[in-house]
């Protein structure tokens, strides 16, 4: 019997890893994104349908949901980061960013839900992030965005466990993507790797197999959960400490590629 999933966002990135990853697990794909020409050109790579839609438009949300018959999974991947101060964050990036990371998944849940509850072994995985566990100087709206996002799915969980569909979370440490290996080249982020204990940064792969786990049979008794998933950076932080107060090289652990 085919199995359906829909990725948000998944016309690159982490979200195209993971629809990469649930196409070899053997579902059937909708990639969506925002971006008409991205999902389709992850459509036509891994012989899936794409779909245009804009997660933070219920309407556009909606108008795509009826365009799916059947679904089993829906992992909501888009997400956007604009970073600044606190003291600078404008009105209209503000609500962009709620409105897409927090809203985004909201409208989701809620479009594609009859289809979830329909196929009775649904399952639902938002990407948040580290983000949504530690603050950081300068990220702006975005950790209390995902902070949302994780709350979200936890109530998810809750109201919808009667309906037989789980929801669960992965939050990624940082991810090799082109957008984050444009930061670091562009100086706008640090290189995080030498302070990751496993030596490196995620690859999309790696966040797509947590996905693919949450939302396999394996994970039946999992809900409300969200699993972060990060080489263990953020338990890294005495490292740092020790590293900014004293400038201990042996403060860092990490390096050992995997
Ligand atoms: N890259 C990282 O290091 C990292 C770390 C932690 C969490 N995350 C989270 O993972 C998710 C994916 O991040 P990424 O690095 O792959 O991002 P990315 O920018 O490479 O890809 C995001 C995709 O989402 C699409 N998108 C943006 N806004 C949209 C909207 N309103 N409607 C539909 N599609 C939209 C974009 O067109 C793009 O194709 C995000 O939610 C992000 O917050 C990323």
């Amino acid at each position: 019997m085919a199995k359906y999933a829909l990725v948000t966002g998944s016309g690159r990135g982490i979200g195209f890893g993971i629809a990469k990853r649930l196409t070899e697990d053997g579902y059937h794909v909708y990639t969506t994104d925002y971006d008409q020409r991205l999902a389709t050109a992850a459509a036509d790579k891994l012989g899936g349908t794409p779909l245009q839609l804009n997660v933070s438009d219920p309407e556009s949300v909606r108008e795509a949901a009826s365009q799916v018959p059947e679904l089993g999974l829906l992992v909501n991947s888009a997400g956007i980061y604009p970073f600044s101060a606190l003291l600078e964050i404008p009105l209209e990036q503000f609500q962009r960013v709620f409105g897409v990371n927090v809203g985004g998944n909201l409208w989701c849940m809620q479009a594609f839900h009859p289809q979830l509850k329909a196929d009775g072994r649904g399952a639902i995985v938002n990407i948040t992030s580290m983000s949504a566990l530690v603050p950081a100087v300068g990220v702006g709206s975005y950790a209390a965005s995902k902070a949302a996002a994780a709350m979200l799915t936890a109530q998810a969980a809750i109201e919808f466990a009667p309906d037989g569909i789980r929801v669960n979370a992965v939050a990624p440490g940082s991810v090799q993507t082109e957008g984050t290996n444009r930061a670091i080249n562009d100086g706008d982020e640090p290189d995080k790797a030498p302070l990751i204990p496993l030596g490196r940064l995620a690859s999309p792969e790696d966040i797509a197999s947590v996905v693919s786990f949450l939302a396999s049979k394996d994970a039946r008794y999992v809900t409300g959960q969200n699993i972060v998933v990060d080489g263990g950076y953020l338990n890294n932080t005495f490292a740092l400490y020790r590293q900014a107060a004293h400038g201990d090289p042996n403060a860092i652990v990490g390096g050992r590629a995997q």
